[in-house]
């Protein structure tokens, strides 16, 4: 059976082999259906051809000697020798004439039969005494080909007075058919070589971008290396799954820019604090220890590094989600309790900067699911936000309404800074700040917003801005919500 091993891996480890195999089997299978159904009809329709002019031929004999066989005397039998001889002389046929019980009276041979021998008992013979015109095709005997046999039925006045049969060899079709089936068959294996030919071109047209396309997946998974893109010169399905896999480095090229980049801009932003730190401890060794009011001033600037440095860790780990891997999901949390706790989360800051917070009383009862701690977290970044970047005696403004039956929109408004049109399209991104020395000396990494983001789209909601210059800005979160109106269930 190794054979048969070979075949079937030769088959099944390529998808050529498969289309080739396919439509070899195919075609063979329907042009041998044809020639077998075009030969029979050719078949046929001779054999109903010759069948007709043999009897065509009968008749004519019948005119002639149907008076001859009623007499039944030694001139007339003669006579239908003659007429018999005349006859099949003429057309090549055989022809035999038998009397009203099957005697032969004449017969023009091929292999002559004896006059008066009774053939009543062949098939033809005794049908056409029974008064049917019946005809047979069978091998006669002496000669090494099949025959076609008309017997026709001589009758007057209701009875059969004798038969006239006439034979023709079938050679001359049967040789006709072998020709017709050596056409067919060269047509066949034509056909079969076309399709030999045009499947291996049309299967290295589909099998060869496939298969560049598996190599250099290969290759990615192996070393990573995604600088290549595949060549896409069709417009097929399989141009569309080139662009797809260009499509798809492109994407996996800019996931790798952007971890670049973030790396790049997390270890900038831990150096920072991380050499501050250096340098305080550096002056402590050098004697800065020695004066209780200068060690006092350098711990407390320690202290605020150590805590600015701890926060970005937290961010970080935040936004790369290693600290949200297993976080805990809560169905129907209040969102009016989530906005107050958060207002109390940063109501001492506001104190200090002498700036109001105030929360429109919210008509509806609106319950969210997710993270209590995440979103609690998204709100205050947004509230920080509005804060840092307000002046004294400014104001923030939260408001919380359903927009559609089953979405509420939290907006904080402040009356702060704005935000410059140039900056707009980026504050969500990582690391990104807009008035970078201010920010600066306020603190900011610039992870806050593109944090918030992260949060609202894991509770499956879109967070949006809209502000101007020197007026003040106003951030959107739309959720999913449950929404109860709390005048209806009043
Ligand atoms: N309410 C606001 N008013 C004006 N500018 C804002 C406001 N919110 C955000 N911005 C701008 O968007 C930038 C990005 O904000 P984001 O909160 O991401 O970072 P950050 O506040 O600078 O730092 P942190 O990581 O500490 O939050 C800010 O630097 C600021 O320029
Ligand atoms: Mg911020």
């Amino acid at each position: 059976m190794r054979w048969f091993e070979k075949i079937y891996q030769w088959l099944f480890r390529s998808l050529a082999n498969q289309i080739l195999v396919t439509y070899l089997l195919v075609i063979a299978f329907s042009l041998s259906i044809v020639t077998f159904w075009a030969l029979s009809k050719i078949k046929s329709e001779s054999i109903t051809d010759l069948r007709n002019s043999l009897e065509v031929d009968a008749v004519r004999l019948a005119l002639e000697i149907d008076n001859d066989l009623v007499l039944d005397s030694a001139q007339a039998t003669n006579r239908i020798k003659q007429a018999v001889d005349r006859h099949a002389m003429r057309l090549g046929l055989a022809m035999t004439v038998v009397n009203n019980d099957g005697h032969v009276l004449a017969d023009s041979g091929p292999k002559e039969l004896k006059e008066g021998e009774n053939i009543a008992n062949q098939p033809e013979i005794s049908d056409a005494l029974a008064g049917i015109a019946a005809f047979y095709t069978r091998r006669s005997s002496g000669t090494h080909s099949d025959w076609l046999y008309v017997a026709y039925p001589v009758r007057s006045a209701g009875e059969t007075n004798g038969v006239i049969r006439v034979g023709f060899p079938l050679t001359e079709i049967n040789q006709r058919l072998n020709r017709d089936l050596i056409i067919f068959v060269e047509i066949i294996c034509g056909t079969l070589i076309l399709t030999v030919l045009t499947s291996i071109w049309l299967a290295k047209r589909v099998t060869k971008p496939i298969s560049n396309m598996s190599e250099m997946a290969k290759n990615i998974a192996i070393s990573g290396d995604i600088s290549g893109f595949v060549p896409v010169v069709r417009q097929d399905e399989i141009g569309e799954l080139g662009l797809s896999f260009n499509q798809m480095i492109g994407r996996l090229r800019e996931e790798e820019r952007l971890r670049q980049e973030f790396i790049a801009n997390a270890s900038h932003e831990l150096k920072t604090p991380t050499m501050a730190i250096g340098s305080v401890v550096e002056a402590l060794q050098a004697g800065a220890a020695e004066d209780p009011e200068l060690r006092k001033q350098f711990l407390k600037s320690l202290e605020n590094l150590v805590d600015r440095q701890s926060s970005l860790l937290k961010d970080l780990l935040d936004i790369t989600r290693i600290h949200g891997q297993s976080v805990e999901w809560k169905e129907d949390l209040n969102l009016a309790d989530l906005i107050g706790e958060a207002i109390e989360q940063v109501r001492a800051q506001a104190g200090k900067k002498q700036i109001g917070i105030k929360f429109v009383p919210m008509t509806e009862l609106v319950l969210l699911s997710g993270n209590n701690i995440q979103l609690q977290r998204a709100i205050v970044n947004l509230l920080t936000n509005a804060l840092n970047y307000s002046q004294a005696d400014g104001m923030i403004t939260i408001q919380a309404k359903s927009v559609e039956s089953d979405r509420v929109e939290v907006s904080i408004q402040d009356t702060g800074s704005g935000i410059d049109s140039a900056d707009l399209p980026h504050i969500f991104e990582r690391f990104y700040r807009g008035d970078k020395a201010r920010t600066r000396t306020g603190g900011g990494t610039g992870l806050g917003l593109a944090i918030t983001r992260e949060i609202i789209a894991r509770h499956h909601g879109v967070i949006d801005v809209e502000s101007t210059l020197g007026k003040g800005s106003t951030f959107y979160l739309r959720l999913p919500a449950k929404i109860i109106s709390l005048k209806a269930s009043e």
